[in-house]
């Protein structure tokens, strides 16, 4: 295919001498083999648009802006992916110029403002989405997140399995190689400090397992290895693991209670940053859990007292927090740890790896 260079000069001579429908003709020709060729649908599109030459001047003028909203999108993208935040709003505001309901310009300025520091241009952006999409469970949470008006105890079940069904297909790329996401590693390291805990097989169940990360490294240590998750589109990808022995689509702390006594370990790797109040999980866990059973899990890092809905529309602990809930739920503590759970926005995220156990 060649890059149509030549015909585009050519085309613009043509206009310039008035032979305008000569010179639509030519940029047809591009475009039937360039549809994305920006400088040609505009030309096209200002020709038909002055009555130069023939054809549907609305229809011209939405083609040129429709290519034109795209590379300005995927610019947006890669500069918000590469850090360049200034760059991202001004493209999403672009987009928005055009099309002022254009939801994912809204959402992503809506991000990119919030990496920018620029926290109440964030919140008036998830406001906006909100508004174009009143039902929408992720801007709900997120406008809870930076607003002042309540917070939910815990992330509702529209938002998670909305937040994980679309970010399924691309979630084990960007947490390993962007995110450098290192939870499965260290609960898994955390319980080979637990005394015996490696000798026998047992019956593991993954809460919150996600596409299976951290199933991988519990698998040779699973008589049976289960997984429930509220996020169909990751189930499906933990299931194309063939590593679990059952898979379910249910609210960890609903199915927990209907296993009575079936589990000797529970791992919950990077899912209580979705659950503020851990009470109600907690007594579920304990439910579930065979006498002597573990139940191991990380929460992200807060000095303030108890659990906060952070900014970034997760929840964070504190250990002493924690180890309260716990403690009402009839657990004793047993290990607890310090460590870097993944990057966020290029800084690291610091949390607490914690073992329960269920006593005998
Ligand atoms: C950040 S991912 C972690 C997945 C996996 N544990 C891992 O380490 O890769 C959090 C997962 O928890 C699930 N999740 C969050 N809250 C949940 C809840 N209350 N019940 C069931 N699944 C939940 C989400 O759908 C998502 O798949």
């Amino acid at each position: 295919m060649s890059d149509n260079t030549e015909t585009f000069v050519r085309a613009t001579e043509l206009a310039r001498e008035g032979k305008s429908d000569e010179a639509a003709a030519l940029y047809r020709g591009i475009l039937a083999e360039q549809p994305k060729h920006l400088a040609a649908a505009k030309a096209l599109a200002d020709l038909v648009e002055s009555g130069a030459a023939r054809g549907e001047a609305a229809a011209a003028r939405k083609a040129a802006v429709d290519i034109e909203t795209e590379s300005t999108y995927s610019v947006a993208k890669t500069a918000q992916k590469h850090g360049r935040f200034d760059v991202a709003i001004r493209c999403y505001k672009k987009i928005l110029d055009f099309d002022p309901e254009h939801g994912d310009a809204v959402w992503g300025l809506a991000e990119a403002c919030y990496a920018n520091d620029q926290v109440a241009e964030a919140l008036r952006w998830y406001q906006s989405y909100s508004e174009i999409y009143p039902d929408d469970p992720e801007s709900k949470h997120m406008v809870a997140a930076l607003g002042d008006g309540p917070k939910p105890s815990r992330a509702s079940d529209d938002y998670v399995r909305e937040t994980f069904d679309n970010f399924a297909g691309d979630f084990d790329r960007q947490l390993l190689e962007d995110l450098e996401y290192r939870v499965p590693k260290l609960i898994h390291a955390l319980f080979g400090e637990i005394p015996g805990a490696t000798t026998e097989k047992l019956d593991i169940l993954d809460a919150g397992c996600g596409t299976g990360l951290s199933g991988i490294d519990f698998k040779p240590h699973a008589a049976t290895l289960t997984g429930v998750d509220l996020s169909p589109e990751m189930l499906k990808r933990a299931k194309e693991r063939k590593i679990y022995d059952e898979l379910l689509e249910l609210e960890l702390a609903d199915f927990m209670r209907g296993r009575p006594a079936a589990f000797e370990l529970i791992v919950a790797a990077d899912v209580f940053c979705y659950i503020g109040d851990l009470s109600e999980t907690f007594d579920a866990a304990f439910i579930a859990l065979k006498p002597g059973g573990h139940l191991l899990f990380s929460v992200e890092a807060q000095s303030k007292r108890g659990f906060s809905l952070t900014g970034s529309g997760r929840y964070a602990h504190k250990p002493a927090y924690v180890g309260k809930a716990a403690k009402a739920a009839g657990f004793c503590e047993i290990l607890a740890r310090n460590g870097t759970l993944r990057m966020e926005y290029g800084e690291p995220v610091e949390g607490y790896l914690t073992a329960l156990q269920k006593p005998v």
